[in-house]
């Protein structure tokens, strides 16, 4: 019968190997044509067709519209991966939230879910921990900021100035989104926030004294006078009063001279005043 069927392909001309492939193909009936197939390694006709169209190309990176502190949140998930593994990670992790956002605006609580549903224990709740106590730091000006003042090392005071502007003072998580945003490394940005004295890295107080350093309020014995007010101050809760010491305030005749939100205050009128402040 094989013969047969391979003589009427032939036609008088040498057999070929495609002759017997199209015979099996072709000719044969079940299941014997699916057995030979098999033991050949030959491909039915619809699994040739699958083969020759070419993989769809992978989807372009997600890059995610961060909303609120969820980009935050997101790089404190991927803290707790070794950082050998961590760019695999960061595509995968990106990959779950684009299904999650369908494309769109990442919240908070996409990435919540996340950490929720995917991260094993102990660190699913250490970072849900840390989560907790991001408080209501509101980070979304950063995009801004950086496109403003560009990404070089440069312009990192001005970003850092103009951050704390916004966010009132310098949380690590800002600084940590500054290093991921810019590539300046994080060791470099602390370095900066921590050496000018302008740079707050706790919040600011609902009231705020600069007491003067300068040369003619310690003639007028300043530590004597303001030292009671700045162990006041230290007892006292940060988020009541945020103190700074300062050069001369301009105000040398008011010596030893304190302001107290915004008002120039000499030194036993200024205990009085900072007393019934955190009364
Ligand atoms: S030195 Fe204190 S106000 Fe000038």
């Amino acid at each position: 019968m094989l013969y047969g069927f391979l003589e009427k392909r032939a036609s008088g001309k040498p057999v070929t190997s495609d002759m017997v492939a199209a015979m099996v193909q072709n000719d044969l009936p079940e299941p014997q044509r699916t057995g030979i197939m098999q033991a050949l390694g030959m491909k039915k006709p619809e699994e040739q067709a699958a083969a020759a169209v070419p993989a769809a190309p992978p989807p372009p990176p997600f890059t995610p519209h961060w909303q609120g502190k969820s980009e935050v949140m997101f790089e404190m998930m991927l803290n707790e991966v070794p950082e050998a593994l961590r760019g695999v990670f960061r595509g995968k992790l990106l990959e779950i939230l684009r299904q999650k956002s369908k494309g769109g605006s990442v919240t908070e609580s996409h990435v919540t879910e996340v950490v929720q549903e995917i991260v094993p224990e102990p660190f699913k709740t250490t970072i849900l921990k840390k989560y907790t106590e991001l408080g209501d730091v509101d980070l979304s000006c950063i995009d801004s900021i950086i496109a403003r003042h560009g990404k070089a090392q440069d312009s990192l005071t001005y970003i850092l100035h103009d951050t704390q502007e916004t966010v009132g003072f310098l949380p690590p998580e800002a600084l940590r989104a500054i290093s991921n945003k810019t590539g300046i490394p994080l060791s470099a940005i602390y370095n900066v926030a921590t050496f000018y004295k302008s740079f707050r890295m706790e919040p600011k107080g609902v009231h705020h004294l600069k007491i003067c350093n300068g040369t003619a309020c310690h003639l007028k014995d300043r530590d004597g006078v303001l030292s009671n007010i700045e162990k006041m101050v230290a007892q006292a809760s940060a988020k009541k009063v945020t103190m700074e010491k300062t050069l001369c305030l301009g105000c040398c005749d008011c010596a030893p001279a304190v302001v107290i939100d915004g008002e120039v205050a000499q030194g036993p009128e200024a205990k009085t005043k900072v007393e019934k402040l955190l009364a």
